[in-house]
């Protein structure tokens, strides 16, 4: 039977490190309650690749239909794995800072750190999923993305560095509908030595 190009293997999540129970203005069980989405995020893309490895392709015009199903759920598995690895990765700190090239990069491309958290603010008070803060290699520069879901809508050969999470899921066990005082408690945990040797790692020319 004629399938799929493709070899693939199950991942496991990453663990919740254990500063990330003891936020100041985001509760543990709102935490553990959004680990759990992300767990789920990782066995459904699990599930979904070996899904993909037994279509058949020998079996008529709908195999296509369910190819497109599979696929399209996958964008959304894989965007809830890698959104919320950021996410989870840069809380956890005092939000004292930038410091070091990403601050540099910041004051260079939005004139201050304080007008960079206000356009992030607004990105993320008017997305429905995500705000991302990141780097466009082919612009040579950082900007303030909007996503509505885990696969909207990011662009190419940009790389995220800081992933706000504005889903409900996010807040409202400890904000209800206050989704600003939720934002302004994102900034004040996060690490941004984090940001900081992500842009390093990644080599972001300053
Ligand atoms: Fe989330």
């Amino acid at each position: 039977m004629a399938t799929l190009a493709f070899n693939f293997e199950e991942i496991a999540p990453r663990e919740l490190k254990p500063d990330l129970l003891e936020l100041d203005g985001i509760s543990r069980a709102a935490v553990e309650a959004h680990y759990k989405l992300y767990q789920g995020y990782v066995n459904k893309r699990n599930e979904i690749l070996g899904r993909l490895a037994e279509v058949d392709l020998g079996s008529a015009n709908q195999v296509y239909s369910e190819i497109r199903a599979l696929k399209v759920d996958l964008t959304f598995a894989i965007g809830g794995i890698k959104n919320h690895e950021i996410y989870f990765e840069h809380l956890g700190g005092d939000g004292a800072g930038p410091d070091g090239l990403i601050a540099h990069l910041i004051t260079r491309d939005f004139g201050s750190v304080d007008d960079w958290r206000a356009d992030l603010k607004a990105t993320g008070m008017a997305a429905r999923g995500w705000a991302w803060t990141a780097y466009d290699w082919d612009e040579g520069r950082l900007f303030n993305h909007i996503g509505d879901a885990q696969n909207t809508f990011p662009v190419w050969n940009a790389t995220p560095l800081v992933a706000l999470d504005v889903y409900e899921h996010a807040y409202f066990l400890d904000y209800q509908t206050d989704r600003a005082s939720y934002i302004d408690a994102f900034f004040n945990n996060l690490d941004w030595s984090v940001v900081d040797d992500w842009a390093m790692r990644y080599q972001i020319p300053r």
